[in-house]
């Protein structure tokens, strides 16, 4: 995603105390609060916010936390949530890989993955949400039954994810690709409306926790 330069991004967000979690925050109480809560989603890579914003609004006793490591459309997202006077709805501009410690185990409910960048060079694997580390991180702080939806455009990255979720032992409970769309706890994210309209077929996955592969620490 590439986004110009904005220069109101900074002084506007660092306004936003209700929904934007500094660096701060994030190892002091005001997270601890909102992450303890139940029912908390967490949407990783979430862009300008179409998806977390949707979901905010149609289930409003529930949480939902949006890391996004591009300033400029964490802005666009937070200015969404503004204006939409959401008030279930925290983001973190960071890159997920750098604060994923800060998520306790077991914590969250769900997480949301859409059209996560692809990484095609095998050098670049390692940045792929769905990579093994990333899954490792995933069963850590998800709830025993907690799910991951990842949905993509892309049919190798989506391939190359399905077989990493059955190696690390996941339980797939939805796999298509050709997703229809139906289903009440989804929202289209920017991307997603996007591919929709060139009539590209998205892809999504549903997986959770199967029992841990991992030697317990
Ligand atoms: C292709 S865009 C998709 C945006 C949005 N999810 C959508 O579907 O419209 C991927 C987004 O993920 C963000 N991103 C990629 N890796 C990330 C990471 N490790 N932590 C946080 N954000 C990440 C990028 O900055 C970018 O905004």
């Amino acid at each position: 995603m590439r986004l110009r330069y904005k220069r109101w991004a900074r002084p506007y967000i660092e306004a936003q105390k209700n929904v934007y979690i500094d660096s701060k925050e994030l190892k002091g109480e005001v997270f601890a609060n909102i992450i303890a809560r139940d029912n908390v989603y967490l949407e990783i890579g979430g862009g300008r916010g179409d998806f977390i914003v949707e979901m905010a609004t149609n289930n409003e006793d529930f949480t939902f936390v949006m890391v996004e490591k591009n300033l400029n459309a964490a802005a666009m997202a937070i200015r969404k949530i503004v204006d939409a006077d959401l008030k279930n709805v925290y983001v973190i501009i960071k890159d997920f890989f750098r604060i994923k410690e800060h998520f306790p185990n077991e914590s969250i409910k769900g997480i949301f993955l859409n059209f996560s960048d692809p990484w095609p060079k095998t050098r670049h694997a390692k940045r792929r949400l769905t990579h093994e580390n990333a899954l490792k991180e995933y069963r850590r702080i998800l709830i025993p039954s907690g799910k991951i939806a990842f949905k993509t455009d892309n049919v190798n990255f989506y391939t190359y994810s399905i077989g990493r979720f059955r190696e690390y032992n996941w339980d797939i409970d939805f796999n298509s690709y050709n997703y229809s769309g139906k289903d009440d706890f989804d929202a289209q994210s920017e991307y997603e409306k996007n591919f929709r309209y060139q009539r590209i077929p998205i892809c999504r996955l549903i997986a959770s926790k199967g029992e841990n592969v991992y030697d317990t620490e």
